[in-house]
C-alpha cells in the first residue's frame, strides 16, 4: 500500500482468530473496513464477525497467496503466528507490523537484547540451551529464578520457577520446546503495562499504563490508571514509546513491566498487538486499543489516547467466568464483553468486564468498593 490512508470500505486482513482479532475487526467495522479473518480454526471468534474468512494452516502458501490477494493490508492479533507466513505475506502485500518487529517479540532473548539496546532496564538473565548452561546461569543468577522457553510461551505456560538446585533438572527436561531463557526472580511491588500505538507517519499515542493482577499466571484484574507515583507512570510511557519505535511499530505494542519498591521499572515482555491489559480501553477512552491498531494498520491520524473515566477490568475465566455473566450483565456501572466461544473450558478466556468509576477516583477508592460487583 502507499502512503495514502486506505478507503472505507477497504479490506483490512488479520491472522489469527482470537478475541484481539474479534475486537479489532468489530473496531475496523466502525470506522467502514472490511476485515478477512485467517485463522486455521473454524468458528473462532474473530471468524464470528469478520466479512471474509479462510480457514487454513499458516504453512499453507497458496491459501496466503489468496489471502493476500483479497485485502489492503495485512496484521496478525497474535505474535506466535509463524514468522514464515508473515515472510510469506510481505513479498505480496504491506505487513503492519512488520517481520523484523514479530520477529523480536516473538523470542525471548531477542526480546530482552532490544530491550537493553534501547536502555529499557530488565531482569539480570542469561540464555540456556543445555543442562550445564542451566547451571551456570543458576551460579550466576542465584535462587529463586524463572526458566521459560524463548518462544511460545503465554499465560505463564512454558515456564518454571526454580527455587531450590533439585528443581533444576525436572524443569529443564520438561520445558520445551527449547532453547530457554533463565531470569533472576524479581520480587516486584506490582506489575504494570503500558500500550502504545504508533502511525504509518510516526506518531505516537500512549494510554495510561495499567497495573495488573494476575491468577495462576494469568492475568484476572486489570486497573487503570495505575496507581503509581507521577514518575512511575511518566517512564512506563516513555518505555513503551521507546519500544514502539525502536521496533519501527506500526499498529500497537503493549510493554509489561515489574515495579520494584524503589520505584525502578524493569521491562517483562513485549506484545506486538492490542494486550489484555488494555482492554479497559473500549469504555474508559473514545479511541480504544483496537482502534487505534486499526487506525494504525489503516494509515488513518490516531485518536488522542485519552481516558474518560478511571477503570477495572476483570477477565472472566473458563466455567467460573461464565457463572459471574448474568451478575455482570446486571451490575451497574459494569459493561460486559463476551468473544463467542463455545466452550468455557478451565483457564480459557471467554470474556471480561469493566466497570467505570469517576475520573480521578480510583486511587483514592478502597479495592473492597472499586471490585464491588466485579468479583
Ligand atoms: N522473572 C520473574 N520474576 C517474578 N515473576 C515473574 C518473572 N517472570 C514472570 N513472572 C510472573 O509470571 C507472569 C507471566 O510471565 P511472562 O514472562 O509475562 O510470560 P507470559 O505472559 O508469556 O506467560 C508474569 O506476569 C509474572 O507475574
Ligand atoms: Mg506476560
Amino acid at each position: 500500500m502507499t502512503g495514502a490512508p486506505l478507503p472505507p470500505g477497504a479490506v483490512i486482513g488479520i491472522l489469527g482468530g482470537g478475541q484481539l482479532g474479534r475486537m479489532s475487526a468489530l473496531a475496523a467495522a466502525r470506522l467502514g473496513y472490511a476485515c478477512h479473518v485467517y485463522a486455521p480454526d473454524d468458528d473462532s471468534p474473530g471468524m464470528q464477525v469478520a466479512a471474509h474468512r479462510t480457514v487454513a494452516a499458516y504453512e499453507d502458501r497458496d491459501a496466503l497467496a489468496r489471502f493476500a490477494a483479497s485485502v489492503a493490508v495485512v496484521t496478525f492479533e497474535f505474535e506466535n503466528v509463524p514468522a514464515a507466513a508473515l515472510e510469506a505475506l510481505s513479498g505480496l502485500v504491506a505487513c503492519r507490523p512488520g517481520l523484523a518487529a514479530l520477529a523480536t517479540c516473538q523470542d525471548r532473548v531477542a526480546e530482552k537484547a532490544f530491550l537493553g539496546r534501547i536502555s529499557v532496564p530488565v531482569a539480570p538473565w542469561r540464555a540456556v540451551e543445555t543442562e550445564a548452561d542451566l547451571a551456570a546461569a543458576v551460579a550466576a543468577l542465584g535462587l529463586p529464578a524463572v526458566l521459560k522457553t524463548t518462544r511460545l510461551g503465554y499465560d505463564g505456560r512454558g515456564q518454571a520457577v526454580l527455587r531450590t538446585p533439585e528443581d533444576l533438572a525436572p524443569a529443564f527436561a520438561r520445558l520445551a520446546p527449547k532453547p530457554l531463557v533463565l531470569e533472576a526472580f524479581v520480587p516486584f511491588a506490582a506489575e504494570i503495562s503500558a500500550i502504545a500505538a504508533r502511525g504509518a507517519d510516526g506518531t505516537v499515542a500512549v494510554f495510561d499504563p495499567a497495573e495488573n493482577r494476575h491468577a495462576h499466571h494469568i492475568l484476572d484484574l486489570s486497573f487503570a490508571p495505575a496507581r503509581v507515583p507521577a514518575a512511575v507512570a511518566a517512564a512506563a510511557r516513555a518505555h513503551v514509546a521507546a519500544v514502539a519505535e525502536g521496533l519501527d511499530l506500526v499498529g500497537v505494542v503493549a510493554l509489561e513491566m515489574f515495579l520494584l519498591p524503589d520505584g525502578t521499572l524493569l521491562g517483562n515482555e513485549i506484545a506486538p498487538r492490542p494486550h489484555n491489559s488494555g482492554h479497559w480501553t473500549m469504555d474508559a477512552c473514545a479511541a480504544s486499543q483496537f482502534e487505534q491498531h486499526i487506525r494504525a494498520v489503516a494509515g488513518l491520524p490516531l485518536a488522542p489516547a485519552t481516558r474518560h473515566h478511571d477503570a477495572v477490568m476483570k477477565n472472566l475465566i473458563g466455567p467460573e467466568g461464565m457463572a459471574a455473566w448474568p451478575r455482570l450483565l446486571a451490575a451497574p456501572g459494569v459493561v460486559p464483553h463476551l468473544y463467542g466461544k463455545a466452550q468455557a473450558r478451565a483457564g480459557r478466556k471467554m470474556g471480561h468486564a469493566t466497570r467505570l468509576l469517576a475520573p480521578g477516583t480510583l486511587a483514592a477508592a478502597p479495592e473492597s468498593d472499586v471490585l464491588a460487583g466485579l468479583l
